[in-house]
């Protein structure tokens, strides 16, 4: 028996003091989104992805970047999977996910995930997209100072690990990153999710564009004037 109640205390504790768009209720669509998601893989050990979902950004860069800090946590989460039932084979699954889930560890090596891997990193790249992702992006901007839009930055075209990190206009993010999401999912159904949500969002960047720019003689041809 596993009590996954243990981790959602311990989670709710460590996400309460963010404000990069990775709070609890982030926390919260990813585990429903992995929990929709197994019903189309029941060979996947849900517990596990239930646990890797609850915990996937407690030990996330941009939340913890002080190396001591980040073992005393690994250490205290641990003693939370054990506290809450799951064996050590489990523990390891559970960590081979939250290690090499993130989109910024991709980058570099693409990591093979176990399934309930993959439906957690396919959760967690969809709560990325549509209108929550659209928030998600200027919530994160602001969190780093990064400008809106910069009509004379052009989107870079291929990104390391620090590249990604680096400030950049939140519109840029959404063509070096989730735009090309959609075809990076794992399962199929999780694809058509995506598919829907970036539709979304190439529509609300194009009106965006359309309004930055904003035109009085456009204006008046539209309106009939
Ligand atoms: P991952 O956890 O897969 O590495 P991130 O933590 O980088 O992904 O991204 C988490 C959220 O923050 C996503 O919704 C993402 O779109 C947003 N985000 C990350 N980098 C940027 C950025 N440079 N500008 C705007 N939003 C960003
Ligand atoms: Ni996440």
């Amino acid at each position: 028996m596993v009590e996954i109640e243990v981790l959602v205390d311990f989670v709710a504790e460590q996400s309460a003091k963010d404000h990069s768009g990775h709070d609890l209720a982030h926390i919260q669509r990813v585990v429903k989104l992995s929990a929709y998601l197994t019903r189309y893989y029941p060979q996947a050990d849900q517990n596990v992805v239930l646990a890797a979902a609850w915990t996937h950004d407690v030990l996330d860069e941009k939340l913890v970047s002080d190396p001591t800090q980040l073992r005393v946590l690994r250490q205290r989460l641990t003693g939370r999977y054990q506290q809450a039932g799951f064996s050590a084979p489990q523990i390891e699954a559970i960590y081979a996910i939250i290690d090499h889930l993130s989109y910024a560890q991709n980058l570099r090596t693409h990591w093979q995930l176990s399934l309930a891997g993959q439906l957690v990193q396919d959760a967690d790249r969809l709560d990325a997209l549509g209108a929550v992702g659209i928030g998600r992006a200027f919530y994160y901007g602001a969190s780093t100072g990064a400008p809106m839009f910069d009509p004379e930055l052009a989107p870079r075209t291929t990104l390391d690990h620090q590249a990604y990190r680096q400030v950049t206009p939140v519109i840029n993010h959404f063509y070096e990153k989730l735009f090309r999401l959609a075809a990076l999912m794992n399962t199929a159904e999780a694809r058509a999710i995506a598919e829907k949500r970036t539709a979304i969002m190439r529509q609300f960047v194009t009106d965006f564009k359309a309004e930055w720019q904003f035109d009085e003689k456009n204006q008046a041809a539209q309106s009939g004037n």
